[in-house]
């Protein structure tokens, strides 16, 4: 099935950002979005590019007060001949269908949502930057508009895709991932078995920002999340997946409900063992816990060669997660940022 969308051109474009260098991470948004709404009985319907601009809504509107909301993030880039091109759009399609399904949203077809991102991305091509390590980023998101205070799967929604040309998501804090400051969080948890940690639902990173906020306070830049059980296994750190290089092995935590499954982490994993490495996708801990300074038995095999990534104490710090590691290990934490 071919999709075509109807297209509204700005009557007032903006100013594009002169200087890429200073372009940092979802601050600036281009001259069109796309949208399209949902309604019970009709289905997902009148997709449309328009200017960007501010919404009207119902204060009743459930998405304010039970949060079913989701949101996606991808990137276009500019490559080598000046062409545009997605990085693995379609991995994200399906990850926002997860997504919906968990949130009791309804599906959209993965081809059409493609159609709108691709449509929404060519409209404002000319925003895509230019420079390297810059890209343009994309942002499809979807909330419930039904104005009611049921605490029900809402029967209207809309589907939006904004665009925001960026640089490093670490540009301007430090001087990138290298460098970052790493607090393990001990007391609250991203995610737990059941919940929605594999999804990209709004609540989550509603949920994580006081852990980022203490970390801050405290001279962090970055939260490293631990299992919500029994607050040992290495998840995440702050909105990224980790991998630790370990004896020429790479481990990183695997995805089964808590962790969310990211296009970079399993394109990572696919080309490390493309490049011959054996990549372990398991459970894992650190080698000294705040709480608990004995490891468990199973994971014995990993404990003490973190040793030198790690200062224990009770805040704890990575620093230069990549030291001691060989230049595959730095392009790939290149890869890992956002
Ligand atoms: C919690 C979380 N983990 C991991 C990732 C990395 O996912 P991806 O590689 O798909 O961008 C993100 C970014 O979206 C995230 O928000």
């Amino acid at each position: 099935m071919s999709y075509e969308f109807k297209i509204e051109r700005t009557t007032a474009p903006k100013v594009k950002p002169a200087d890429e260098s200073k372009l940092g991470f979802g601050k600036i948004f281009t001259d069109h979005m796309f949208i399209m709404n949902y309604d019970e009985g009709q289905g997902w319907h009148d997709g449309r590019v328009v200017p960007y601009g501010p919404l009207s809504l119902d204060p009743s509107s459930m998405v304010f007060h039970y949060a079913q909301e989701l949101f996606e993030g991808l990137k276009a880039y500019r490559v080598a001949d000046g062409s545009i091109q997605l990085f693995r759009p379609q991995k994200n399609i399906e990850r926002m269908n997860n997504t919906c399904d968990r949130l009791c949203v309804p599906r959209l077809d993965p081809d059409m949502v493609l159609e709108a991102i691709k449509t929404v991305v060519d409209v404002d091509k000319d925003w895509v930057p230019h420079n390297d390590g810059t890209s343009l980023y994309i942002r499809p998101f979807i909330f419930g508009d039904e104005v009611s205070f049921s605490v029900l799967p809402a029967k209207h929604y809309r589907f939006m895709i904004i665009l925001s040309p960026t640089g490093s998501y670490y540009a301007g804090n430090d001087k990138g991932l290298q460098t970052t400051r790493i607090y393990v969080e001990d007391e609250y948890i991203r995610a737990a078995p059941g919940l929605t940690g594999y999804t990209k639902c709004g609540g989550n990173y509603a949920a994580s920002i006081k852990a980022g906020e203490l970390a801050e306070k405290k001279g962090y830049s970055q939260v490293l999340w631990l299992d919500g059980v029994e607050k040992k296994y290495v998840e995440e750190v702050g909105a990224m997946n980790i991998f630790f290089k370990i004896d020429g092995k790479v481990y990183t935590a695997a995805c089964e409900g808590t962790v969310l499954p990211g296009v970079t982490r399993r394109s990572i994993i696919e080309l490390l063992r493309d490049w011959g490495y054996e990549v372990i996708e398991g459970k894992y801990q650190l080698s000294y816990m705040p709480k608990d300074k004995k490891p468990v038995e199973e994971y014995l095999k990993l404990q003490g060669r973190f040793s030198h990534m790690f200062k224990p104490g009770n805040e704890w710090m990575i620093e230069q997660v990549q030291k001691e590691v060989d230049r595959n290990w730095e392009e790939l934490l290149k890869l890992c940022e956002l």
